[in-house]
């Protein structure tokens, strides 16, 4: 079972689909700790209502990002999760904290990495006039949304969608394929080849989500 600890910044679903899958029995997995940077997040009131273990670390209480980061780091290090999922977490984090888990800090986007990093992503696409688009699990180097990735779904974008449309149909499938993605670091079964993640004895070719999920 791995031990997860989740940095949020707001509104908190992909935090409560991790919850939620794992009071299913879906996911093996325990929340050691979720850090916040905002103090109001809405995603602490899941904690609380879940009984999850919550602290806040505001990057305005450090005088460097480094010190802010470190502190994050040490406390997560602290409640012992081998981890660390980016659920909403909407700051870039440095190579200092990130060799601290080394291909254990994973992250959420909503769009089809490369396309539409950075923020504002269902939106550009819908601007853009991208056909396709949909969220990506990738593991966190220091770009900005592009490092390995682990798991895609793709979501059709049809001429009537708009960012709100287009984000809640994204969003289902974000629930989906990040508790999934937990498991399999929870099964043992991710792999890197150089740069390219393998997640062992998965079904590959299969869309809108690729590999296919399977309990998610
Ligand atoms: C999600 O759509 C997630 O993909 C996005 O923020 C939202 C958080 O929602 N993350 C990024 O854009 C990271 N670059 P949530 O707080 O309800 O989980």
């Amino acid at each position: 079972m791995v031990k997860i600890g989740v940095l949020v910044s707001g509104r908190g679903t992909n935090l409560q689909a991790i919850i939620d899958s794992i009071s299913e029995g879906k996911l093996e997995a325990e929340i050691t700790l979720v850090i916040s940077d905002q103090e109001e997040a809405p995603a602490l009131e899941r904690c609380r209502k879940a009984g999850v273990p919550w602290e806040v670390v505001r990057r305005k209480d450090h005088s460097s990002k480094e010190d802010f980061e470190n502190a994050i780091a040490e406390k997560l290090e602290g409640s012992g999760c081998s981890l660390v999922v980016l659920a909403g977490f909407m700051r870039l984090l440095g190579s200092g904290f990130l060799s601290r888990f080394p291909d254990r800090v994973i992250n959420i986007h909503p769009s089809l990495i490369p396309a539409f990093q950075g923020l504002k992503a269902q939106k550009r696409a819908v601007e853009f006039g991208a056909r396709v688009s949909g969220c990506t699990v990738h593991l966190v180097d220091e770009s900005v949304d592009g490092g390995p990735v682990v798991v895609q779904a793709v979501v059709p974008l049809l001429p009537e969608d708009d960012e709100e449309s287009l984000s809640r149909k994204i969003l289902e499938y974000e629930h989906r394929i990040l508790p999934q993605t937990i498991q399999w670091f929870s099964e043992g079964r991710i792999e890197k080849r150089g740069r390219i993640v393998v997640v062992r004895e998965a079904i590959y070719g299969t869309l809108p989500v690729n590999p296919a999920l399977e309990k998610f």
